[in-house]
């Protein structure tokens, strides 16, 4: 089983609600969970100790991709993070209205994958409301290569 964190950036409650599902899937199936706001976590070393991470964020912005305003210093050190070899997963909310839709998730991923990170599959990207199928067949998915 799977020490897990999940760090989410979350303005309007959309992602952290949906950090708060996958928390409680990934427990249910045996895995230990730490869940930390973006606003809270301490990023040096921040995926130490942990088998698996999962990074949520929402997108902001109208012409150009915005991450959601907590998430931004994370990513911009997401380098001392420790991800090397590191399982990640990468989701978030959005609106498909939008350009760039879940945009945030898109430069997640990318940064991760750069920083030597072990994607686990494909990211969350979810439109409008979460929905709670979506999620559960998604992180049953990512469980499976954890
Ligand atoms: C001003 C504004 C800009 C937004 N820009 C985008 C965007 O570029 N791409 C996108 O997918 N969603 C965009 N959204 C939608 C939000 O990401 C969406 O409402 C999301 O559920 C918010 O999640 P949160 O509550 O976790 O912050 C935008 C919403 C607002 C109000």
């Amino acid at each position: 089983m799977s020490k897990t964190l999940i760090v989410y950036g979350s303005t309007t409650g959309n992602t952290e609600a949906v950090s708060d599902d996958i928390a409680k899937i990934l427990e249910k199936n045996g895995h230990s969970v730490k869940i930390q706001s973006a606003a809270e976590v301490k990023i040096d070393g921040m995926a130490e100790g942990f088998d698996a991470v999962f990074l949520g964020c929402s997108t902001w912005g109208d012409d150009e991709i915005e991450l959601q305003d907590d998430f931004i210093p994370v990513f911009d050190d997401l380098d001392k993070a420790g991800l090397k070899d590191k399982k990640v997963a990468v989701f978030g909310c959005g609106d498909s209205a939008y350009e760039y839709f879940c945009g945030a998730v898109d430069v997640i991923e990318e940064k991760s994958e750069q920083l030597g990170a072990v994607l686990l599959g494909d990211s969350l990207k979810i439109d409008g409301d979460p929905d709670a199928d979506e999620i559960t067949s998604w992180t049953e998915a990512v469980m499976t290569k954890m």
